[in-house]
């Protein structure tokens, strides 16, 4: 099966970055394919043109966003890694789901309705906040996420959630003792979902 990890975060030293390259190396390990996609590495455009948005039938879709489509359709499984900024994803990632999963690719319009293309991938959510969790559930900021990300953009392209890890407390002096126990819950994720599924290309 092929896994696709997209992350998003600016810096190579944060959370964020650490986390994703620990599911990588653990996937790795177990002889998975992996695709990483490192959306500010990359430099991808999170602007949505103009000329995207003509023609829902045959829309136009540049070459750097059907590069992304093809990694999201080949796809087996994806994981994605973010920061809560604003309690949401941050801009970037936005501006990825707008481009990469559009209409014709994640989902077909049939009037008002979403009828997902996405159905048989599975998925994973790595996040991380300043806040703790019981101040994100407090806030009802936990329950605001899983809705507009978890039901809305996942479920209707007809991608199943295996699992949202949150990372609460994520402060810039973290100590490395808590880093490593966090780093160990990730790889904990990947031999839960992924260590007995076959390696090979499905
Ligand atoms: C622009 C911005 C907005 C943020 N908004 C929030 C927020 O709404 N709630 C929160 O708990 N933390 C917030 N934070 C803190 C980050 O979530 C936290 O620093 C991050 O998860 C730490 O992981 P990292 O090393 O990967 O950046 C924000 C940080 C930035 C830079």
């Amino acid at each position: 099966m092929q896994h696709l990890l997209v992350i998003c975060h600016p810096n190579r030293q944060s959370f964020t970055q650490t986390m994703a390259h620990a599911y990588a190396q653990e996937l790795g390990a177990l002889g998975h394919d992996v695709i990483i996609r490192d959306l500010y590495r990359a430099r991808f455009d999170p602007l949505l043109g103009e000329r995207e948005l003509i023609g829902v039938k045959k829309p136009f879709v540049p070459s750097a966003v059907r590069r992304e489509q093809r990694h999201v359709i080949e796809a087996g499984a994806i994981a994605f890694f973010y920061p809560l900024w604003w309690a949401y994803m941050p801009a970037m990632l936005k501006g990825y789901i707008d481009r990469v999963f559009s209409a014709g690719v994640a989902y077909d319009l049939k009037g008002e309705q979403m009828i997902p293309r996405l159905s048989g991938k599975k998925a994973l959510i790595f996040t991380s906040s300043g806040a703790d969790m019981s101040y994100l559930r407090r806030s009802k900021q936990w329950r605001a996420m899983r809705i507009l990300e978890e039901n809305h953009i996942l479920s209707l392209c007809g991608i199943e959630l295996l699992e949202h890890v949150h990372f609460g407390s994520i402060t810039s002096d973290l100590s490395k003792k808590a880093v490593e126990k966090s780093l160990g819950i990730v790889r904990k994720a990947v031999q839960t979902h992924w260590g007995s599924v076959p390696a090979a290309r499905g």
